[in-house]
């Protein structure tokens, strides 16, 4: 049984409680909080959450499976960082994410904005857009918090509820994340943001394999930093060391498991 699945009125008081200042609205059923943030367009800082989505979307065009029992959210805010630097927004909230559910299980980063258990099992999705006139970011979430279970595709995919084997309080997840990011890009200190970012990273020192997007083939290499753009740092088997965007590639283990 869910005591605490993500409900209006009691997700408006935990964000009351952890003095979150974000407008909130709540969708039992939508598409996608991104249809929602575009529909809205606001220039506040507000919270889309919602229960199910028909159509969630997922990095590199993917889908995302969006069943009863995840938590679906879109955090609009004004970038904390300079536009040209616009990429640090992910690893700023992949920070935050991963400080609110560490309050629950054990869990790291996963290059560029995974959050993984101590297994490496995938927890949490973050996706994150500019509005269309570029002065909002919508940060998507995506946690699995109580599901009970995945497409089969999804090998790699586990939840909160089933690594810890209870139900855990979706409104004080959701409004501890908030509050998290909120707090981070009220005054970003990116060195140290940083720094947290990679000692939370479970590629770091680990040989990977990358997958480059739109089908441009595969190459291993070992993982050895995060530049100071959030970029990683990868020494290629060949020798020379790239900088990677998240918008290129993906990051596996060599064998080509999740990580
Ligand atoms: C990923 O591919 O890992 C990112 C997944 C992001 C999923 C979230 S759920 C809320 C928001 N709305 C969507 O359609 N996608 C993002």
């Amino acid at each position: 049984m869910n005591d605490y699945p993500l409900n209006k009125a009691a997700l408006k008081k935990a964000l009351q409680d952890m003095d979150c200042k974000a407008d909130l609205y709540f969708f039992e059923e939508t598409t996608s909080t991104f249809d929602e943030a575009a529909r809205l367009n606001t220039k506040d800082t507000a919270l889309i959450a919602a229960k199910r989505q028909t159509m969630g979307r997922g990095r590199l065009g993917r889908s995302w499976q969006s069943d009863k029992g995840g938590i679906y959210l879109s955090l609009i805010l004004k970038p904390c960082v300079p536009k040209e630097k616009l990429q640090l927004m992910t690893s700023i909230c992949a920070v935050g994410v991963r400080r609110a559910i560490a309050q629950y299980t054990e869990c790291m980063i996963k290059w560029p904005n995974d959050i993984v258990s101590a297994e490496g099992k995938k927890l949490c999705g973050i996706l994150t857009r500019l509005d269309s006139q570029g002065d909002m970011i919508n940060v998507g979430i995506g946690i699995n918090a109580n599901n009970e279970d995945f497409d089969a595709e999804l090998k790699y995919a586990s939840s909160i509820s089933l690594i810890l084997g209870r139900k855990i309080n979706e409104n004080a997840l959701t409004a501890s994340l908030t509050a998290e990011i909120l707090k981070l890009c009220s005054k970003p200190d990116i060195g140290k943001i940083l720094d947290e970012y990679k000692a939370g990273l479970i590629n770091l020192n680990k040989r990977v394999r990358l997958v480059y997007s739109a089908g441009r083939g595969e190459e291993c290499g070992l993982c050895t930093d995060i530049d100071d753009m959030g970029a990683l740092i990868v020494t290629k088997d060949d020798g020379l060391a790239v900088a990677l965007g998240s918008g290129e590639v993906s990051v596996r283990g060599v064998y080509g498991e999740y990580v």
